[in-house]
């Protein structure tokens, strides 16, 4: 079922942030949310979310999926390793086997059992990444994704990643076309 945003509108402090912003997002498809720094990007998926309330607007559809966030910040249990950040939100039991195959192919050898505030900032980002991977939702949400990844380890998980979200329903945010087209998702610009 497609996901119908009808004049969405949001304002804070007087200050007009979303301005009738209307789209159709069609089941099975990726799109890439695109727009300068401050104009709402975040603010859209996470009235998405339902963390946050639309001033006006319509949203139908919605409530047919279970999303599948990556958030700006990580958002991650910083005192919890990394497996069980993962399995709070995995299908069922996840193998830890298919776990670990994950965590290599993801470059993070050897790190299921390490505190998440051990890791690195991109490190923490390739968690958040596999936690909204093997999780039961069948709407991903990213928000930049592949931020703080430096170029070798983003091509990695970009391959990955495509191949993840293939045929799936994705609405993510970036700064960079390269980015939306290598993933082969429509640009959507907020004006
Ligand atoms: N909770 C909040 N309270 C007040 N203002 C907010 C709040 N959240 C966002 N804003 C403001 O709304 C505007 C849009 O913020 P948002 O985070 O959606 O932008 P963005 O497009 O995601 O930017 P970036 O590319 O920097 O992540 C900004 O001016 C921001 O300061
Ligand atoms: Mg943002």
């Amino acid at each position: 079922m497609a996901i119908v945003l009808k004049d969405i509108c949001k304002q804070y402090g007087g200050q007009t942030v979303l301005d009738h912003f209307s789209f159709e997002f069609q089941e099975h498809k990726s799109y890439c949310i695109m727009a300068p720094s401050g104009q709402g990007k975040t603010t859209l998926l996470h009235i998405l979310m339902g963390i946050v309330n639309a001033d006006s607007g319509t949203i139908f559809g919605i409530d047919q999926y279970r999303i599948a966030p990556v958030f700006q910040e990580n958002r991650l249990c910083e005192n919890l390793s990394v497996a069980a950040n993962i399995k709070m939100v995995s299908s069922e039991k996840l193998p830890s086997q298919k776990l670990s195959v994950l965590l290599d192919q993801f470059l993070l050898p050897g790190s299921m059992k390490k505190p998440v505030r051990t890791l690195s900032g991109g490190m923490k980002r390739r968690v958040a990444l596999i936690r909204a991977l093997c999780s039961e939702g069948n709407l991903f949400l990213f928000d930049e994704p592949f931020k703080g990844l430096d170029l070798s380890t983003k091509e990695t998980v970009m391959h990955i990643v495509k191949q993840a979200i293939e045929g799936k329903t994705a609405i993510w945010v970036s700064h960079d076309p390269s980015e939306a087209e290598f993933m082969g998702s429509e640009i959507v610009k907020i004006d």
